[in-house]
C-alpha cells in the first residue's frame, strides 16, 4: 500500500518531535512532502529530516495552503489561537485533518469547526485527544461499556500536571498567560473533560469550578532571587524550578528542545539569558491556575 502524504503546519514541539517523527520510523506507513513553519532553524531541520524540497518549505500556514492541494491529509500543530483558519481551508481543500487540541480558544470558533467537520463528513477530521488512544484509557472504556463494574454513579478524577510540566508549559512557557493563550481548564483539561465524556458516553448538564493561582507568584519568591535564574539565585542549589538545572544540563529532549531550536550550550544559556524560560517561576506574567476543583 502506497503511504499516506501529509504536509505539515507548525513544526515545532507537537508538529515535529511527537507527531512528524513517526514518519521516520514507519517511512511505509505516512511521507510528509510539505512544511509551513515561520522559525528557520525549526523548518530546515524538518525538511533534511523528511527528505523534502526546499521549494515545498513554507514560511507561514497561509503560503502553503495558498497551494493547490499537496497531499492527503495536514497535521496542523501551531498554537491554540491559530487552529481554526487553517483548520477551515484545508478542509476546504479536500484534506484529511489532523488538528492539535484544543480545538480553538474561541468557542464560537470551536462550534464552527464542529459544523465544518460535519460538511466535510467524507474526510477525517481528528483532533489530538490522545489519551483515548491510550492504552490505559482504552482498556477503562472497554470495562465500563462492558459494565464489569455496573452503572457509573460517580468519577473521581485527578489531574496532576508535573512539577517541570507546570513550571515550563503553564508559568514561564507558551501557556502561562491565559490572555495569550488559553486558561488550564482548556489547555490541560481539554484531554480530561474529552476523556470523562468519552467514558461516561453522555454530556455534562451543570457545571461548577472554582481555583486560582497561588503559588507562582512574586510572594514565594526566595530572598533575594533575580529576575533570571542564570544570573545567581541564592536559592539555585535547592529551588526545583532552577532554570539552569533543567535547561542546561545533560537533557537536550523536550523540554530542553522547546527552549531553543538550537541544542548547542551556547544557544540554550542564550535563550536562558534573554527568552521566557530563564525567568524565576515566582517573577513571570502567568495568570493562570496552580490548583483547580471541577464538579460537572
Ligand atoms: N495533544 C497533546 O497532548 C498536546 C500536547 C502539547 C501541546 N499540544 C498542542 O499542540 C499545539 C502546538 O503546541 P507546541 O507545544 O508544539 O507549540 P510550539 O510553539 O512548539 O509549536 C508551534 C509552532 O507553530 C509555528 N507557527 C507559528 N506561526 C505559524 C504560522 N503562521 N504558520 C505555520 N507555523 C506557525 C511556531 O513557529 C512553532 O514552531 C498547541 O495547540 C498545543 O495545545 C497538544
Amino acid at each position: 500500500m502506497k503511504p499516506v502524504t501529509a504536509i505539515l503546519i507548525g513544526a515545532g514541539d507537537r508538529g515535529k518531535d511527537a507527531l512528524a517523527s513517526y514518519a521516520l520510523k514507519h517511512p511505509e506507513e505516512i511521507k510528509f512532502v510539505a512544511v509551513a513553519e515561520p522559525d528557520d532553524k525549526k523548518r530546515e531541520q524538518f525538511i533534511k529530516a523528511h527528505d523534502i524540497p526546499e521549494e515545498m518549505a513554507f514560511t507561514t500556514w497561509e503560503d502553503l495552503l495558498a497551494k493547490p492541494k499537496l497531499a492527503d491529509a495536514a497535521l496542523i500543530c501551531t498554537l491554540d489561537n491559530i487552529h481554526y483558519e487553517p483548520a477551515k481551508l484545508a478542509l476546504e481543500k479536500d484534506y484529511h485533518i489532523l488538528l492539535e487540541k484544543p480545538l480553538s480558544n474561541n468557542v464560537k470558533e470551536c462550534v464552527l469547526l464542529g459544523e465544518l467537520a460535519k460538511k466535510y463528513s467524507h474526510k477525517v477530521f481528528s483532533v489530538c485527544h490522545v489519551l483515548r488512544f491510550t492504552k490505559f484509557f482504552s482498556k477503562l472504556k472497554e470495562l465500563l461499556d462492558s459494565k464489569v463494574i455496573g452503572d457509573i454513579v460517580t468519577i473521581n478524577h485527578n489531574e496532576y500536571v508535573g512539577r517541570i510540566h507546570q513550571s515550563h508549559s503553564f508559568v514561564r512557557g507558551n501557556w502561562g498567560n491565559s490572555k495569550r493563550e488559553s486558561p488550564m481548564i482548556l489547555q490541560k483539561c481539554c484531554h480530561d473533560m474529552d476523556i470523562l465524556l468519552w467514558l461516561v458516553g453522555n454530556n455534562c448538564k451543570k457545571i461548577s469550578s472554582f481555583g486560582s493561582l497561588d503559588y507562582f507568584k512574586e510572594k514565594s519568591a526566595p530572598e533575594g532571587s533575580p529576575d533570571r535564574c542564570i544570573e545567581g539565585c541564592p536559592a539555585g542549589d535547592t529551588c526545583p524550578y532552577n532554570a539552569v538545572k533543567i535547561y542546561l544540563g545533560d537533557n537536550v529532549e523536550w523540554p530542553t528542545s522547546v527552549i531553543s531550536a538550537d541544542t548547542s550550550y551556547e544557544a540554550r544559556k542564550k535563550a536562558l539569558e534573554e527568552g521566557p524560560y530563564g525567568r524565576c517561576v515566582f517573577k513571570c506574567d502567568n495568570d493562570v491556575v496552580d490548583h483547580q476543583v471541577v464538579n460537572m
